[in-house]
């Protein structure tokens, strides 16, 4: 396994512009596994020497699943807590301790009521202790852990806010555990787990700057594509209190460990050109081109070989020949991306276009993870495709009655109730609604507001001209587990995915290859699929299957991974708007927006010009929107 070791920063020549040691794990299992291990190994050590190891812990998404390799090592290789003390970093203010919110329930639910640690050597702040008596609890907390004999290891998270514990933007480099008041962008990403921001506590106790500083030794944890910009933004920028992530380039022995996704934008990684010498793979060019191309300012075929030579990029027209021919290459295999035909045009030389021209007439089964992404993401290239005569099937993934709102069941359940519709149950329904911080919706409650859902689903696609018998509302089994850290997938959920895929043996599948939405559930679903195409790779109709990755409604691929982009008129972008509409429990008090206020079709039809005027800037079309896809190889 790769080593984590600390490795002082500035001694490799192809991470000079990183500030702090890191390390990149193919994904994020693989990296809690490294950490759990130099946990485990801290532990041992410490039980020779018949000493107490002290940790400092965090809650949150990321270290879940180093816990959980914790308990692993617990349960089967014999690792006992008995000599640890750990000292959690922080918790919400106020809050009971067995709020289902608060720290104290997550880190006995995710480690402590699964190993054999020692209650007493547990310490995590409270949240519950009345204002007046914080400032000297706080005191008592800072003198416990010295007491304790100063933290051996503290694990980390980092907030999109740059916040390590619940040091916000603005923290200093001297504070100690305080109160404080959280940032916006924090509690936003806090709201679905309260069930909305305005449940969100605006404050919490957190160890401060300078004690998480004396641990002696620091372990960060970033995984996934949303923690990219602030992961470049604290191991390349300068220290900053806006950033107070940055505060650990002044701690020698801290590591980042990263998955690739959280690493994408590191200079290393994202334009490697600069720091390394590169394999110039056909992507890879493509990439560098449309960099030097957006960062001159330049359309690709006016770039000359000075531009090339004075940003990094002479040894790629050196490999390539002349910048002449280099942007020609580029720009013909841009255009080659650009159809009309998402289903392939009939009768046309096929030999540069990204889909088949035959059959003529394609079975298309589209993959969507929530009962809209199919309109959000790809709403203008369904419509092409209905349009241009093929068989088109619609098969939404989960039911997505987490996003729906009360106050959107409420309004459904008074139409029932108005009609005279068994009144019992529409009373108990109505009770629930009542009922604040819920922990999770009756069976039945979130069978309305999946009906909801699916009816939205269902009328957005008879706008769009998809017959009814194609549509399939597939509600996958992992969707329902009760907390979203918890939702695994099953043999079930692949077995009904792959169900479906048999029976339609479609030639193109259409789905989401999208890893930043907000629950992982686009993950999730996307990990189904890529285990049903394993699966049926060998049949004989997957010979003949095409599949395209759009990306949701958080992110786009960049130009260099595009191997499809559909141009939309402004007429199609209108209807686009209007199967989006159909989707009315999603807009306005969207419950899971992000800290992105707009709209779906807001932010959809944003999207989709900005992809457009990117083409154009690079000297292609000037086209309205566009829609992108990549081609995903199986
Ligand atoms: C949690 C904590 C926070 C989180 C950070 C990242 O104890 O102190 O700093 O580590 O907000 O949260 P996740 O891991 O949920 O992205």
């Amino acid at each position: 396994m790769k080593s984590i070791a600390y490795q002082k920063p500035g001694q490799i020549e192809e991470t000079r512009y990183e500030k702090i040691h890191n390390v990149v794990f193919p994904s994020d299992k693989e990296g809690s596994i490294a950490v759990a291990q130099e946990i485990a190994d801290l532990i041992r050590r410490k039980q020779e020497a018949g000493e107490y190891a002290v940790l400092g812990l965090a809650t949150g998404s990321s270290p879940i699943k180093v816990y959980d390799e914790l308990i692993r090592l617990h349960r089967e290789e014999g690792l006992s807590f008995k000599n640890v003390i750990t000292f959690n970093l922080d918790e919400y203010y106020p809050m009971s301790p067995d709020d289902v919110n608060s720290y104290h329930y997550f880190m006995y639910q995710y480690l402590f009521n699964h190993i054999d640690i020692d209650p007493k050597n547990v310490h995590i702040p409270e949240g519950n202790i009345p204002l007046s008596k914080v400032l000297e609890y706080t005191k008592q907390y800072e003198e416990k852990i010295r007491k304790a004999g100063g933290l051996d290891f503290q694990l980390l998270g980092i907030g999109r806010s740059g916040h390590i514990g619940f040091n916000e933007p603005g923290s200093h480099i001297n504070s100690r555990t305080r109160l404080v008041t959280l940032h916006h962008i924090t509690r936003v990403d806090a709201a679905p787990a309260f069930h909305g921001l305005n449940n969100v506590p605006r404050k919490a106790i957190t160890m401060g700057i300078a004690t998480i500083m004396q641990a002696k030794r620091i372990v960060l944890l970033a995984w996934s594509k949303k923690k990219a910009d602030i992961v470049k933004r604290t191991i390349e920028g300068d220290i900053s209190s806006d950033v107070p992530a940055t505060y650990l380039q002044k701690h020698d022995n801290t590591t980042f460990v990263l998955d690739e996704e959280a690493a994408s934008k590191l200079t290393r990684i994202d334009t490697p050109w600069i720091v390394k010498d590169v394999k110039w793979t056909d992507e890879m060019s493509r990439k560098a081109v449309v960099w030097l191309s957006e960062k001159t300012g330049l359309p690709i075929l006016k770039l000359t070989d000075n531009e090339y030579n004075e940003n990094y990029l002479s040894d790629l027209i050196s490999y390539q020949g002349s910048a002449y021919d280099l942007n020609i290459k580029i720009f013909n295999q841009l255009q080659h991306t650009i159809t009309g035909w998402p289903g392939g045009k009939p009768h046309a030389d096929d030999t540069f276009r990204p889909e088949r021209a035959h059959p003529i007439k394609k079975r298309v089964l589209i993959f969507s993870p929530h009962p809209d992404d199919d309109v959000i993401s790809m709403g203008g290239t369904l419509d092409r495709l209905v349009e241009q005569g093929h068989d088109v099937h619609v098969a939404y993934q989960v039911a997505g009655y987490s996003a729906v709102s009360d106050e959107e069941a409420l309004k459904f359940l008074e139409v029932n109730k108005h009609l005279g519709l068994s009144h019992t149950k529409i009373n108990e329904l109505l009770e629930e609604l009542q009922i604040q911080n819920r922990e999770q919706d009756s069976a039945e409650l979130r069978k309305l507001k999946a009906g909801i859902r699916r009816a939205e689903a269902t009328a957005a696609l008879r706008f769009l001209g998809v017959k009814e018998e194609n549509i399939y509302f597939l509600d996958l089994p992992f969707y329902d587990a009760p907390e979203f850290h918890k939702r695994k997938i099953s043999p079930v959920d692949i077995r009904i995915v792959q169900n479906l895929v048999e029976n339609i043996k479609p030639h193109q599948i259409f789905a989401a290859g999208d890893l930043a939405d907000p629950h992982g559930t686009h993950q999730l679903a996307f990990e189904i699929l890529m285990k049903v195409l394993e699966n049926i790779k060998k049949k004989a109709f997957a010979k003949h299957l095409y599949v395209w990755l759009y990306r949701g409604a958080w992110d786009e691929f960049d130009i260099h991974e595009i191997d499809m982009a559909v141009p939309m008129s402004p007429d199609q972008v209108l209807k686009k708007r209007h199967a989006i509409f159909y989707h009315q429990s999603q807009k306005d008090l969207v419950m899971y927006k992000g800290d992105d206020i707009r709209e779906f079709w807001m932010r959809a039809e944003e999207r989709n010009k900005k992809l457009a005027e990117k083409y154009n800037a690079l000297g292609l079309a000037e086209y309205e929107a566009m829609e992108a896809f990549k081609r995903y190889y199986f």
